[in-house]
């Protein structure tokens, strides 16, 4: 996805603010997070010139932190849990079953923009495994149909779904 002019401006206009502070990177890159939503590709150049970094540096610091988005985030975020309880009761093969319903990776945004598929290790819900995260709110128990029928209302609607 192409980026647009107003977001370039914007991340330059915020690598000038934070150039010269000692230590730049990791606020600067929290601050573009938050003004334009994601780091996109793009930023990178204009980050690793403005900090007098390699592009590399600046790349591998955006890639190391799980936090910074490289692509525009959906509209809902559906998480599901990768850790240990909830992968002894098939959190494996529900996430391989959300990939392909979602048609995406881990990262990465339905082509409507409605859902963002991220993992996630452990919500505090292991005795209710698997358990998913749709934006706020935790589901126990979700299987393959559950999945469907709850990420089904957030393609369809803007509101949130329980
Ligand atoms: S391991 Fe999944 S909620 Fe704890």
């Amino acid at each position: 996805m192409g980026t647009s002019q107003n977001e370039q401006q914007s991340i330059s206009d915020l690598v000038g603010q934070y150039k010269a502070l000692p230590g730049a990177l990791l606020p600067l890159l929290h601050a573009i997070q938050e003004h334009v939503g994601h780091v996109p590709d793009t930023a990178v150049p204009i980050i690793a010139k403005g900090l007098n970094l390699s592009r590399a540096e600046v790349h591998g610091v955006i890639s190391f932190y799980h936090d910074f988005k490289t692509s525009p985030v959906g509209r809902h975020t559906v998480q599901i849990c990768r850790a240990e309880a909830c992968q002894s009761m098939g959190s494996r093969q529900l996430e391989a079953h959300a990939k392909q319903a979602l048609g995406v990776d881990y990262g990465e945004t339905t082509a409507d923009g409605a859902i963002t598929l991220e993992p996630v290790y452990c919500l505090g819900n292991c005795a209710c495994s698997p358990s998913v995260r749709i934006n706020d709110d935790v589901f126990a128990r979700v299987d393959a149909d559950r999945f469907d029928e709850l990420v089904s209302g957030l393609s369809l609607e803007e509101g949130v779904v329980k």
